[in-house]
């Protein structure tokens, strides 16, 4: 099992219920990590459009990590469409970190979910946003050489092949039910109080 706890904050699945949180992350994001992120310059705007987009793909999932409740960082695993049914399953990972949390272990705890969701879901390759300058991406990566080996362009991970295991699938579910456990109970705990209709 993967710990939820991690450098502070908690780590569970990002649900269109955090649409809002999502977009806000990415905005907050530096201009060098923003361009890093998406691998080109991009806009609020399209950042806004990218999330709302983001839940409308089935089979696309994330990870967050809150801190007080606020999004601070991200894991994306979103799956490229297979030109046949037979082609390999294909899927791109992404990363987000703000700076002022960064070097504490989350990007490696969000990427530990990545690499798991994808063998989970038969993923044979897991292609990481990376621009060849990024080392940050790099030396994260290479953290995972256990799991991927890399072709020749450093950013393109193969799977190493591992059967899916009926214990794997059900860590990643229990951990997203904690994950949705932890959510619903601060729902409840921040929850406007209601007060009584006046009878009659
Ligand atoms: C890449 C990113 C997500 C890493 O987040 P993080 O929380 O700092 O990562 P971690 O603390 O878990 O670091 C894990 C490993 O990554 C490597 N790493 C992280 N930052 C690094 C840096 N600036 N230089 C070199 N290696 C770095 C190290 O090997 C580190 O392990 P160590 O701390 O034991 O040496 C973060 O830097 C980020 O958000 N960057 C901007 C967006 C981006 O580039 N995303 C990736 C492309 S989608």
């Amino acid at each position: 099992m993967q710990h939820s706890f991690v450098n502070g904050g908690w780590i569970r699945r990002i649900y269109p219920s955090d649409r809002a949180a999502f977009a806000a992350h990415l905005i907050r994001l530096d201009h060098e990590s923003r361009h890093d992120r998406f691998a080109m310059a991009v806009s609020d705007d399209y950042i806004e459009r990218y999330v709302t987009g983001f839940f409308d793909a089935p089979g696309d999932i994330a990870y967050g990590w809150f801190v007080d409740g606020v999004l601070r960082g991200a894991g994306e695993l979103r799956q490229a469409h297979s030109p046949s049914a037979d082609a390999e399953r294909v899927a791109e990972g992404a990363f987000s970190v703000e700076k002022e949390f960064r070097r504490g272990g989350v990007g490696e705890a969000l990427m530990a979910r990545i690499v798991r969701a994808a063998r989970n879901r038969r993923d044979s390759v897991l292609c990481l946003l990376c621009l060849a300058e990024n080392r940050s991406m790099q030396g994260l990566a290479k953290k995972f050489s256990a799991d991927l080996t890399f072709e020749r362009d450093q950013i393109t991970g193969r799977l190493l092949a591992r059967h899916v295991t009926a214990a794997s699938l059900w860590q990643e579910w229990a951990d997203d039910m904690r994950g949705l456990v932890g959510t619903l109970v601060s729902a409840h705990h921040h929850a406007e109080p209601v007060a009584p209709k006046p009878a009659g």
